[in-house]
C-alpha cells in the first residue's frame, strides 16, 4: 500500500508531531508500505520524516499561499480579509494544483492522506473526484466558514473523514454536511518518549532565573505563545495562589508566527506579570524542543486554553510524564481526561478556578502524586502511539478497495463505543470502562 501524505506545513506542531507517531507506528507494523510526505516548505518535518524512513519532497507553497494558511489558522480573522486573501492567492492556487497533480501522477499513491485543512483543499483539486484521499482534522472547521465553505466546494476528493476528537468530529460533520462521515481517531504519544523517568530540564536556568529553594512547587504552562492558550488567564490564576505556598510557575514555549497579532510576545506576558505583583515568581524559558524533559521537571502541568481545545497534545504529554495536570474543560480536551481522577479542571478562562486547582495541588504532593498515577495509567492505556497503525490501517485499506470508510447503514459521527466495537483492545471507551 502506497500512501502520499500533504502536510500543509514544514514546521512541527501539534498535527505533525501526530503525523510523526502515525510514520513511526506504521514503519514498524507495515515496513513495506513505501510512505511518502510532500511538505509545502523545508523545516524541521521534513528531516524528521526522513529520520522515520518517509521519502519527503518539498513542493514549495508560492508565498501568498503560504500566509494564506497562517491567516487561516488565526482565529478570529475578519472574514472580509480572509476572502480577500483568498481570491488573491487564486492564481497562486491554480499553478500549485498543476504541480501537485503532477507529482501525485507520478506517485501513483494507492491512499493521499492530507494533514491540515488547505491541504485537503488542493489536494482534492490536484487528484479529482473519487480521489482514495482521507481528510484528517486536528482543527475545528465551524468557527471559520470561508474555509468550510473552500472544503465543502472540494469535497468531491475526500474519501473519507477522521477528527482526532468525537467534539472536532461532530463540528466537521455539521460543517461539511450530514452526509460526511466522520470516524475519530484519537491521537497518542510516544510513551518512550514521554515517560515519568529521564533527563528533567533544568528550567530556572532556561528562564534565567536563580535556583530555586527546597520545597518549591514548579508549575507550568507548555504552549506556543497563541492568545487562546491562556497565557493571561495562567498569570492572573498565579496572582492569586497564596505565596506562603511556595510556588514557582514557568510559561514554556515561543510564538509560531513572526507577524501575528493573534499571539502574545514574551516581553508583553513579563509586563504582564510584573504588573500582577508575581513578577518575581514566573519564569519564561522560551521555545524548548524536548518538551518532554521540561514535563519531567514540573510538578504541575496547566492548560488553560480559552476556547475550546481540539485535542490537547500537551494533555496527554504530560499525562504520559505521570504529572499533575490541570485542563480547561472544553472541547475534545475533556475527553481525553477523567476530572479528579487524572485530571483537576477548569472552566475556560475562568482565572479563579483555575487558581483553585493551583492552590489544592501546591497544597497537597499526594493529590499530585495520585493524580499523575492515575494519567500515567490512563495514558498508558489510551495514548500508546503503536495503536495509531492498527486504527489507520482499516481507514487505508477501505479506500485503496474503493469502499472508502462508508457502509449503508453509517451516518454522522462515529462514536467512542462504535471505535471500541470496531477497533478492539486499546480503545478509548474500553479504557475507560462504563464511560
Ligand atoms: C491541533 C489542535 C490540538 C491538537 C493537535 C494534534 O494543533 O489545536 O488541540 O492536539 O492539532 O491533533
Amino acid at each position: 500500500m502506497k500512501i502520499v501524505y500533504l502536510n500543509s506545513s514544514g514546521q512541527i506542531g501539534g498535527a505533525e508531531s501526530v503525523l510523526l507517531d502515525l510514520f513511526a507506528a506504521l514503519r514498524e507494523a507495515e515496513p513495506d508500505w513505501p510512505l511518502r510526505l510532500i511538505v509545502p516548505a523545508a523545516g524541521p518535518l521534513a528531516g524528521r520524516a526522513l529520520s522515520l524512513g518517509v521519502e519527503t519532497e518539498v513542493l514549495e507553497f508560492p508565498p501568498p499561499l503560504a500566509r494564506l494558511g497562517e491567516f487561516a489558522a488565526r482565529r478570529g480573522t475578519s472574514r472580509a480579509a480572509l476572502a480577500g486573501r483568498l481570491l488573491a492567492s487564486v492564481p497562486d492556487a491554480v499553478r500549485y494544483v498543476r504541480r501537485l497533480r503532477r507529482v501525485l501522477k507520478r506517485e501513483k499513491p494507492d491512499v493521499i492522506h492530507s494533514n491540515g485543512l488547505k491541504m485537503h483543499a488542493l489536494g482534492s483539486w490536484a487528484w479529482g473526484r473519487g480521489a482514495p484521499a482521507v481528510w484528517h482534522f486536528h482543527d475545528y472547521v465551524g468557527t471559520r466558514p470561508l474555509m468550510a465553505r473552500l472544503l465543502r466546494a472540494s469535497a468531491h476528493g475526500c474519501g473519507a473523514a477522521v477528527a482526532n476528537s468525537r467534539s472536532v468530529a461532530a463540528d466537521v460533520s455539521a460543517a461539511l454536511g450530514s452526509h460526511t462521515d466522520v470516524r475519530i481517531i484519537y491521537n497518542a504519544v510516544d510513551l518512550e518518549k514521554f515517560s515519568p523517568s529521564g533527563p528533567r530540564a533544568d528550567l530556572d536556568a532556561l528562564a534565567g532565573l536563580a535556583p530555586a529553594g527546597h520545597g518549591t512547587v514548579r508549575v507550568g504552562l507548555v504552549a506556543t505563545l497563541a492568545r487562546w492558550k491562556g497565557h493571561e488567564t495562567f498569570l492572573r490564576a498565579l496572582a492569586l495562589v497564596p505565596r506562603e505556598l511556595n510556588v514557582r510557575a514557568y510559561v514554556v514555549g515561543g510564538a509560531l508566527y513572526q507577524t501575528d497579532g493573534s499571539q502574545h510576545n514574551l516581553e508583553d506576558l513579563r509586563r504582564t506579570a510584573r504588573a500582577l505583583g508575581i513578577g518575581d515568581r514566573v519564569g519564561f524559558t522560551g521555545y524548548v524542543e524536548d518538551t518532554q524533559s521540561v514535563m519531567r521537571a514540573l510538578d504541575v502541568v496547566v492548560h488553560a486554553s480559552t476556547e475550546p481545545e481540539p485535542f490537547g497534545l500537551v494533555i496527554a504529554e504530560a499525562m504520559a510524564c505521570a504529572r499533575a495536570v490541570v485542563v480547561s474543560a472544553a472541547g475534545g480536551a475533556v475527553e481525553i481526561v477523567r476530572a479528579e481522577a487524572d485530571a483537576l479542571v477548569h472552566a475556560p478562562g475562568y482565572a479563579e478556578e483555575l487558581a483553585r486547582c493551583i492552590t489544592r495541588l501546591a497544597a497537597d504532593s499526594s493529590l499530585r502524586a495520585a493524580l499523575g498515577r492515575s494519567a500515567h495509567a490512563t495514558a498508558s492505556a489510551r495514548f500508546d502511539h503503536t495503536r495509531l497503525a492498527a486504527e489507520w490501517a482499516p481507514v487505508y485499506r477501505g479506500l485503496a478497495r474503493g469502499t472508502g470508510e462508508r457502509t449503508a447503514d453509517e451516518g454522522g459521527v462515529k462514536t467512542l463505543e462504535d471505535e471500541a466495537a470496531t477497533a478492539g483492545a486499546s480503545t478509548p471507551s474500553e479504557a475507560y470502562g462504563s464511560r
